[in-house]
């Protein structure tokens, strides 16, 4: 049988319509289950969850803008992909969960809004340290607006040669304009990392300026993220650049809870203490937190325990921080 905290997730998942929630707790059930050498009624559970899986998807699908493969040149600039993440799996403050919110309210009434001669917001810099959710806020805006992802190597578009550079942003921005999209500027610092190492400063203006032109003439429906965790490589004018400038930062001790909560729901029983877990955990990043959860919980499988312990978690903290020192 299922265990009553299994249930208990499972419901909360139900009620809050959090379909990709509520498919990883079903399967987390027929593991449970193939555990304890119930394989028929777990087969039966998987199989269940699949075709809920495959129904779901084309629903999404009919509701998508059809994924446009890039060919050619084109392919080794853009990486392609149809993200399913949804924004309720980030863990937000309340100022980037509105305005993340209100992007996608524009999005979605971009005809209207345009059609009374306004712009929705659509270009925007997020900064902030490793791990606290900027690309995983690209995936997020993509797979609620139902938009293809497009990341940009930025190490493929920059070559020594300005000539050669600014044809292939070009293309990549001819490319916004045909296909509407979410294009990722992923890791935007390597263009002023450049500075640092490049004993051509002139050249580097030139790449920056022409990336900076790019952006002020596009007039595309597709949405523009730079995602640097070096803002102060970055001269003032780009920042100008942008609708908005969104500030991520490491998470406080709620949100360390709410994130170790979430984690770990369905393999925990209730004598976890949330709040000393977050003690333990305190400068690491979303990232980090969730790699310790996801080593913890391995930790139980390989170790064949039912429940991941607190004394589990705790140790897996600390591995993360002893990695950062
Ligand atoms: N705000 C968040 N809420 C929930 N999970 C998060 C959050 N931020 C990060 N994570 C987890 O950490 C992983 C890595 O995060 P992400 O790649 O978005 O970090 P980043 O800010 O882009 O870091 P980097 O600067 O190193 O590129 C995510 O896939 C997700 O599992
Ligand atoms: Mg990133």
């Amino acid at each position: 049988m299922a265990t009553i905290a299994q249930l208990k997730a499972l419901f909360e998942s139900f009620i809050s319509k959090d379909d990709e929630r509520f498919i990883t707790y079903g399967l987390q059930i027929a593991a449970h289950e193939a555990k304890l050498g119930h394989g028929k009624i777990a087969e039966e559970l998987r199989q269940l969850i699949d075709n809920a899986r495959k129904k779901r998807d084309s629903a999404e699908l009919n509701n998508t803008v059809p994924l446009v493969q890039p060919q050619g040149e084109l392919a080794r600039l853009l990486s392609a992909s149809y993200p399913k993440t949804r924004l309720s799996e980030m863990i937000l403050s309340k100022d980037i969960s509105l305005r993340l919110d209100r992007v996608i309210q524009e999005q979605r009434h971009i005809e209207e809004i345009t059609a009374h001669g306004l712009q929705p917001r659509r270009k925007f810099l997020l900064i902030g340290p490793p791990g606290t959710g900027k690309t995983m806020t690209a995936f997020a805006l993509a797979g609620e607006l139902h938009l293809p992802l497009f990341i940009i190597r930025l190490e493929s578009i920059i070559t020594k040669f300005m000539g050669e550079t600014s044809a292939k942003l070009r293309m990549v921005f001819d490319s916004l304009q045909k296909h509407r999209g979410v294009y990722l500027f992923d890791e935007f610092d390597s263009i002023g990392a450049m500075r640092a190492s490049s004993n051509d400063v002139g050249e580097i203006r030139r790449v920056l300026n022409s990336f900076l032109q790019f952006i002020d003439h596009d007039c595309s429906n597709s949405m523009i993220l730079a995602a640097t965790n070096h803002p102060n490589m970055l001269d003032y004018a780009l920042f100008r650049r942008f609708d908005d400038v969104i500030e991520y930062s490491l998470p406080d001790k709620m949100q360390i809870s709410e994130l170790i909560q979430n984690k770990l729901a369905g393999f925990v029983v209730n004598d976890i203490d949330y709040s000393v877990l977050a003690q333990n955990a305190k400068d690491l990043s979303f990232a980090e937190i969730t790699r310790a959860c996801e080593d913890a919980i391995k930790e139980m499988i390989i170790s064949k325990k039912e429940f991941v312990t607190e004394q589990m978690v705790k140790q897996m903290l600390h591995e993360r921080i002893r990695y950062q020192t």
